[in-house]
């Protein structure tokens, strides 16, 4: 792979070992993908899971002299003062998560704790080359906004941000962000919730390849596609779609294709809708609790939630995670309080898969997001999928119907 002078001294150590440590990974990884050389970046997003592994490698780094030259923001670990308060916080996550926290603050990274960033603080232009990674951050910059990012991993995106650059293949090429499957939504697609399905449908017909959705409404809100991207990533590795007449590299089926015919096509119908929220959703009953924020809820969702919620009370526990600043306007806007009165908790800068929900362990919840039940199998939380307006209701009743 073909390297600048500037970049041999990077691998070679004279920019310091951190460097050279960050440069040695992002070599490796496009020679594996056969990049001819690397790109400069200009933003990134590390997903950092606030894990062993995790901080075993920013830490690494650290050590090493690494610092950012692409300041990246990152994603959600947990709230460690707001849980302190309300529930108990085992000292072991406690240690991890001040280390984290401290190990990424000293790497230079911006402490945003929310993986929504591409709705609020990190939003890339047309064409822009980035690192991004957390799932649903690399399809809606990609999708939505045309920029360009491979799909990530948190390590390679820290050492993308450290070195200021990637190695160029995969979706930084115009050849590879063509259209492939041609996919046929029959399903209604009338509410934001129906995004959350589809994207954790259409995989299991689209295969690999881009998918290119034909029959979506071309009034489309961010919250449904931020849906559908976090689960098109999440049941797939899709992290690039096109809509036709929609996203900005699909103004017709011809562009989107690039002049090609589809490689495959496929049709989505309400049955086959059905059929997979049959798969990946408790059966309806009594719950305990009802979570959303998996992705991070906008205030536009977060007003939802508030109007429904007024003078009302609620018979389980209800979370919602968001971020910082949406936290602050909800604050500001009466949402906070309306939510409180009714029993509820808006928290901030936390992550739906993280050991602060310990004492949801064993119990079953409601939630909008087939990614939040899909995450939290492995700490046996149940979930019933349903829109954000039966999971209220079912939060207020305590059972969903
Ligand atoms: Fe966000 Fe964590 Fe879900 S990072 S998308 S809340 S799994």
């Amino acid at each position: 792979m073909y390297l600048t002078g500037e970049e041999q001294q990077m691998l070679d150590g004279k920019f310091g070992e951190g460097v050279s440590i960050a440069m040695k990974v992002l070599v490796a990884v496009g020679e594996a993908f056969g990049a001819e050389r690397m790109v400069e970046i200009t933003r990134s997003h590390v997903a950092l899971s606030n894990q062993e592994a995790d901080l075993w490698f920013v830490e690494k780094l650290v050590k090493a002299g690494a610092t950012c030259r692409v300041s990246p923001t990152v994603n959600p670990g947990f709230n460690l003062e707001y849980f302190q308060q309300v529930k108990a916080v085992d000292r072991d996550d406690e240690e991890i998560i001040k280390r984290t926290r401290a190990a990424y603050k000293t790497i230079g990274a911006t402490l945003t704790y929310n993986c929504t960033p591409y709705l609020e603080k990190n939003i890339p232009r047309f064409g822009e080359i980035t690192a991004f990674s957390e799932s649903s951050a690399t399809p809606y910059i990609n999708s939505v906004y045309g920029a360009r990012t491979n799909r990530e991993a948190a390590q390679s995106a820290l050492c993308a941000s450290v070195a200021g650059r990637v190695p160029l293949y995969g979706l930084l090429l115009d050849e590879n962000r063509r259209g492939q499957v041609l996919v046929e939504v029959q399903a209604k697609m009338e509410s934001d919730f129906d995004y959350n399905m589809l994207g954790y449908c259409a995989p299991k017909k689209i295969g690999f390849g881009v998918p290119v959705f034909t029959g979506l409404p071309i009034k489309t809100s961010p919250e449904a596609l931020m849906n559908l991207g976090a689960q098109l990533n999440t049941a797939g590795a899709v992290s690039l779609y096109h809509i036709v007449g929609v996203t900005p590299e699909a103004p017709t089926i011809e562009a989107a294709f690039h002049g090609e015919d589809p490689e495959k096509r496929v049709v989505i119908t309400e049955e086959d809708i059905k059929q997979v929220r049959d798969v990946i959703s408790a059966e309806a009953g009594k719950i305990d609790f009802a979570l959303f924020g998996c992705p991070h809820l906008t205030i536009n969702q977060v007003a939802k939630i508030a109007r429904m919620l007024e003078g009302k009370k609620l018979a389980v526990e209800l979370w919602v995670c968001t971020s910082s600043l949406t936290k602050e306007l909800a604050k500001r806007m009466g949402y906070l309080g309306i939510i409180n009165r009714a029993g509820g908790h808006i928290v901030e800068d936390t992550c739906i898969d993280q050991p602060c929900w310990q004492f949801l362990y064993g119990k079953k919840g409601v939630t909008d997001s087939p990614k939040c039940a899909y995450y939290t199998e492995r700490r046996n939380m149940d979930f019933v999928i349903r829109s954000i307006s039966e999971c209220i209701e079912a939060a207020i009743k305590g059972e969903v119907k």
